[in-house]
């Protein structure tokens, strides 16, 4: 559910229509609703009731301070996983004592960084790195609360980019390793074993493979942990199971929040853990999107394309993963249909939000919304072929707020430098 929708014809974002603040900060521009991201929050957060849980939202799914500040408001943690995304989430409000640290290639300023900052967990992914933060631990004179990040070898069934939890995949832990890992945890000194990690992928839209995933960790938890590790004094407080809840972009029919949870909340029965979720996607993507002008309809004798202004720059996912993400016209229109490639001004022929997509015959300065674009939209884009980054907007009610700047070209040449000999 969002608040995007249209009024006699106009599309709205909340109280506010989305031509008019178009027109105010020109295009492309990311455009976010308040009360739909509150309410993402609240729905995932109500879903699992009782069961002591903490969400911690996933920054790399959106990381604009605004966005952060208001989950860190309704009482959400962060999923982070690097010391950029750590100061984003401590600039937002956060609170350090949710956070938890993934990521495969953690670096010593990081992990200082987070150690200092006293975050809740490392998640910890190969044995390297296990010792590496107990060696920089030891340099700070602190302890680093650390879970295993264990890979269950369970196959998502979502794009193989964002599938992670198989055994041919560069993340976590083999899970018939993880044993001897986390007794060799116990032996060193400045790590303290709190909990059990997992993450099997992204836009994921059933539950099965997350139950399969539970089932498998929930096996090697009673197992191991239950019966060797409390035993050797590991008191495993924590139960990560990552993010990774898909949304609708097109037809899709994800489980909903309380299937979700349902699932996982009855895989745990009898574990005495505090549930940690890593929720990304299905909090910001439907409660953004990416507002963008028509500049020219191209009729070929074969195709026909729409080009405008916003590109793979902008928003890669649909060049990148070739995902779907809906595109509609800002203002509805009765006339004539075409079928068309929306495509942006980029050098490059996966320069595309849309393939063979009907829409109404677009002209010069009309705008499209393209959908679902709050999640992995601005965070993925870049200044390629040297187009300022777009500014993202915070609407709230009737109001709207720009909680981020369009870049300027001083910002595309920001600290680049020439060098004597060519001055
Ligand atoms: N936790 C970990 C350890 C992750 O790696 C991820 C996503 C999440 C949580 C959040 O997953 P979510 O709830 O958003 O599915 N750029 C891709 C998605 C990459 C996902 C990477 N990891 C896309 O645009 O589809």
């Amino acid at each position: 559910m969002n608040h995007f929708e249209y009024r006699n014809g106009e599309m709205f974002a909340e109280e506010v229509p989305v031509g008019k603040i178009s027109r105010e900060v020109g295009t492309p521009a990311y455009i976010y609703s308040l009360a739909t991201l509150r309410r993402h929050y609240r729905v995932f957060d109500q879903a699992f009731g009782k069961t002591p849980h903490l969400v911690c939202f996933s920054v790399k799914s959106n990381s604009n301070l605004a966005v952060l500040r208001a989950f860190a408001k309704e009482g959400s943690g962060f999923d982070i996983v690097s010391g950029g995304e750590l100061f984003r989430a401590l600039q937002a409000g956060g609170d350090a004592r949710k956070i938890v640290f993934s990521g495969v290639g953690k670096k010593r300023d990081e992990i200082e960084y987070a150690l200092k900052s006293g975050i809740l967990m490392f998640n910890v992914e190969s044995e390297q790195e296990l010792m590496f933060i107990d060696e920089v631990g030891r340099a700070l004179g602190k302890r680093a609360p650390i879970s295993l990040r264990i890979n269950p070898d369970v196959d998502a069934k979502t794009h193989p980019y964002i599938s992670t939890g198989m055994k041919k995949s560069k993340f976590g832990i083999e899970i018939k390793r993880s044993a001897e890992l986390y007794k060799q945890a116990l032996t060193l000194k400045n790590l303290e074993v709190i909990g059990v990690d997992c993450h099997i992928g992204s836009q994921l839209t059933s539950v099965g493979p997350f139950v399969d995933a539970l089932a498998r960790v929930r096996e090697y938890l009673d197992r191991v942990l239950v019966g060797y590790l409390r035993k050797e004094g590991a008191d495993i407080r924590y139960l990560d199971l990552g993010g990774g809840l898909g949304i609708r972009y097109k037809d899709e029919e994800p489980p909903s929040p309380e299937e979700y949870a349902g699932a996982l909340v009855k895989g745990l029965e009898g574990l005495n853990v505090t549930l940690i979720l890593e929720p990304g996607r299905v909090m910001v993507g439907n409660a953004g999107m990416l507002v963008t002008e028509v500049l020219y309809l191209k009729e070929h004798e074969e195709k026909k394309f729409v080009v405008v202004d916003g590109g793979m720059n902008d928003l890669i996912r649909p060049a990148l993963y070739g995902s779907y993400q809906a595109v509609l016209p800002v203002a509805e229109s009765k006339g004539e249909t075409i079928v068309a490639d929306v495509v942006g001004p980029i050098c490059e022929s996966g320069d595309f939000f849309a393939k063979d997509r009907e829409l109404p015959r677009p002209k010069p300065g009309d705008l499209l919304a393209v959908m679902s674009a709050g999640a992995y939209g601005f965070t993925m884009a870049s200044n390629y072929n040297s187009h300022p980054r777009p500014p993202e907007v915070l609407v709230d009610g009737d109001k709207y707020y720009v909680v981020r700047e369009r870049e300027s070209l001083d910002d595309l040449i920001r600290g680049e430098t020439i060098p004597p000999a060519l001055q």
